[in-house]
């Protein structure tokens, strides 16, 4: 993995602010950065090859143009107050990855710059699953597509709870009712498994890892040093 592909946390926040990304994606994406770290450090000291810093920039990332997805621009759900240069950009970028989804997107914007960052970015549509070529695939990809999956809204929720949440906010993303029942089926079992795979290394279970646990982690090894 070459260090010149991965952007700074200064340059992330550059990016966030060039694409006027809503505060609310933002505390997401926060939110996702933090789970995901933790996350690769443990599998890190388990000796696990995990590039941490492209798990963060990842996941800083992988909602930028997430505005893309959003069935209309209704902004009583954003807690923002929202400026004619926000509306005007997030028009311009619905206009100009119409129909390619959120994922797709970023990736078009990032790969140039930073090829392997887009890539990870690109693998956290939640169809993946499904696509031998599409699917992630090396640990950064895996957890940065797992820890959105337990982020709902800024909290680390259960998998199963996210999930249910996401149904039902995403239905229109994935054609028909019954298709999209069917993929549901298809994919969340997917998701378990990967959720395993990554417990499965950690002497830790997914119902344990909450913020509260993450932040007295944090406490705790900083008072150690
Ligand atoms: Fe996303």
């Amino acid at each position: 993995m070459k260090r010149f592909d991965i952007p700074t946390r200064r340059q992330c926040f550059d990016i966030i602010k060039e694409y006027h990304v809503p505060s609310h994606i933002l505390k997401h994406s926060l939110a996702v950065a933090k789970l995901a770290v933790f996350l690769a450090q443990r599998l890190k000291e388990k000796g696990e090859a995990v590039d941490v810093d492209l798990v963060d920039k990842a996941c800083l990332l992988h909602d930028i143009v997430r505005v893309c997805d959003f069935k209309d621009l209704d902004y009583s759900n954003f807690e923002q107050t929202v400026t004619e240069q926000d509306e005007a950009k997030w028009q311009q970028i619905r206009a100009t990855h119409k129909g390619i989804g959120h994922e797709d997107a970023a990736c078009s914007i990032l790969k140039e710059k930073y090829p392997v960052l887009a890539l990870t970015v690109k693998k956290h549509r939640y169809m993946a699953m499904l696509d031998e070529k599409a699917k992630p695939t090396t640990w950064e990809e895996k957890l940065v597509y797992y820890a959105d999956m337990r982020v709902m809204h800024d909290r680390i929720v259960p998998l199963e709870t996210r999930l249910r949440e996401a149904h039902k906010r995403n239905a229109h993303l994935h054609g028909t009712e019954a298709q999209s029942k069917i993929n549901t089926a298809r994919v969340d079992p997917l998701i378990f498994r990967l959720e395993q795979e990554i417990f499965d290394r950690l002497a830790l279970t997914p119902v344990a890892l909450t913020d509260e646990f993450i932040d007295s982690y944090s406490n705790k090894t900083q008072r150690a040093h």
